[in-house]
């Protein structure tokens, strides 16, 4: 899955030096597109001479870590090897002139002079907003392309990403869009920095208090390598993702997200008012200890106290303190090349996904059953936010014909079939 360079290897390429067919697939797109549907606007601004600048970035899966990443927990997601490209240049006159392959939709955006305070374009469609964000907090830090003092762009995007369906096709967006503007001569940016703006691109745009995990997967994701965040010190190391003969399938149930705004930002407020309830407990039974997020909370603080909360809070609290330790068993269990524990655990953690956090759905439930009845799967989930989606597998390479024709056959109900699942 995880074969294309990663922005940090390979953070821009310029298409003029570069043969078009050494590009991925979707940076091609985007050049064709830039070429087709703004290169020859009149009022681009740009040089026609100039060179095209490219860049691009990954989505990703998560092994495992679900909800952990605003909680200040642990993550352990792997960049995909698809991505999201952009092609385009600079322009002088002070607007971005964008184009979106996905959408076959152009759309302008004037910037204002005050651009660090302006509020989200809500005229624009909603890929653009994710633009409009990434150069807004660009200009909050002072980072906008500078040699040509040109604030503009005119660029094309495109992606197999899928959009909408939990690989983190926004992060993957918002990435590629802050990778370009650092080949356009935006300063650089630490990976971990980029990674922050764009997070903040994101909240801003969409209105979701996202965690960190997506946009830092984009920015930091490697080729065969799980990335091992810690999202309280944003430290980070590479775990090698080697298991013989096992690969990760991910399997989009293409249900929609449609609860996930108000339900994402709903969970997180139940962690906050788990943490509200159990800090004083805990601090009080232990002075000196300090409880400022769920990361702080262990299994044996809950058992104790847990009693103290209302159903729904402890449930939250629940997945996030198990959560957190499944990630670390599973960081052990990659290490030790242990696919058989690593699958209990993802399994585990879908059962927490479902029943503590309440995020999973009839059709994601289905496909982790049907899963489990196959030889050779080792684990299933849900992945990322949740309600709707995609079920990521870890599979013996051998049974995945198995396991495809065993969910094609499944007898779903109606509304299930509408919604065309699909292998990636
Ligand atoms: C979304 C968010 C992430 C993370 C996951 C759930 O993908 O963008 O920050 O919270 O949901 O793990």
């Amino acid at each position: 899955m995880m074969d294309q360079p990663s922005p940090a290897d390979i953070p821009s390429r310029d298409a003029g030096a570069l043969p078009l067919a050494a590009l991925p697939a979707p940076a091609q797109q985007a050049v064709a597109a830039y070429r087709a549907r703004l290169a020859g606007a009149p009022d681009g601004g740009a040089s026609p001479e100039a060179p095209i600048i490219v860049a691009w970035a990954p989505g990703r899966a998560n092994l495992i870590g679900e909800h952990t990443d605003y909680n200040l927990g642990w993550v352990l997601p792997v960049a995909l090897d698809r991505v999201v490209a952009v092609a385009g240049r600079p322009t002088a006159t002070p607007d971005l002139r964008l184009f979106s392959v996905h959408h076959q939709q152009a759309a302008r955006y004037p910037i204002p002079a005050d651009l660090a305070n302006a509020e989200v374009d809500q005229s624009l469609p909603f890929w653009a907003r994710y633009i409009q964000g990434v150069w807004r907090e660009l200009a909050a830090l002072d980072a906008l392309p500078r040699p040509t003092q040109a604030r503009g762009a005119s660029a094309a995007f495109a992606g197999n990403v899928p959009v909408g369906g939990g690989l983190s096709s926004s992060a993957a967006l918002e990435v590629a869009a802050a990778t370009f503007a650092e080949a356009l001569g935006a300063p650089a940016l630490p990976p971990m920095t980029m990674a922050q703006l764009c997070q903040r691109a994101e909240q801003r745009s969409v209105g979701v208090r996202v965690g960190i995990m997506d946009q830092a997967a984009s920015c930091l994701g490697r080729a065969d390598q799980a990335l091992l965040l810690d999202c309280r010190s944003l430290d980070y190391e590479y775990v090698p993702f080697h298991l013989p003969e096992i690969t990760l399938a991910v399997y989009d149930t293409r249900v929609p997200h449609t609860l996930a705004t108000s339900g994402y930002n709903e969970r997180r407020s139940q962690c906050e008012q788990a943490v509200a309830l159990l800090a004083p407990i805990v601090q009080r039974e232990t002075p000196g200890r300090v409880v400022e997020s769920l990361r702080d909370v262990t299994p044996t603080d809950l058992a104790r106290h847990g009693a103290a909360l209302p159903d729904i809070p402890l449930r939250r609290a629940r997945h996030i303190v198990s959560e957190n330790a499944r990630v670390l068993a599973a960081v052990a269990a990659l290490r030790a090349g242990d696919a058989a524990t690593l699958g209990a655990l993802i399994y585990a953690s879908h059962a927490s996904l479902r029943d503590d956090y309440a995020v999973s759905c009839a059709e994601l439930d289905a496909v982790v059953e049907i899963a489990r009845t196959v030889p050779g799967v080792v684990g299933a989930r849900m992945m990322g936010a949740g309600f709707g989606g995609n079920v990521l597998a870890l599979v013996c390479r051998a049974a995945l014909p198995a396991l495809e024709a065993r969910l094609a056959d499944a007898p779903f109900g109606d509304g299930w079939r509408r919604h065309a699942p699909a292998w990636m």
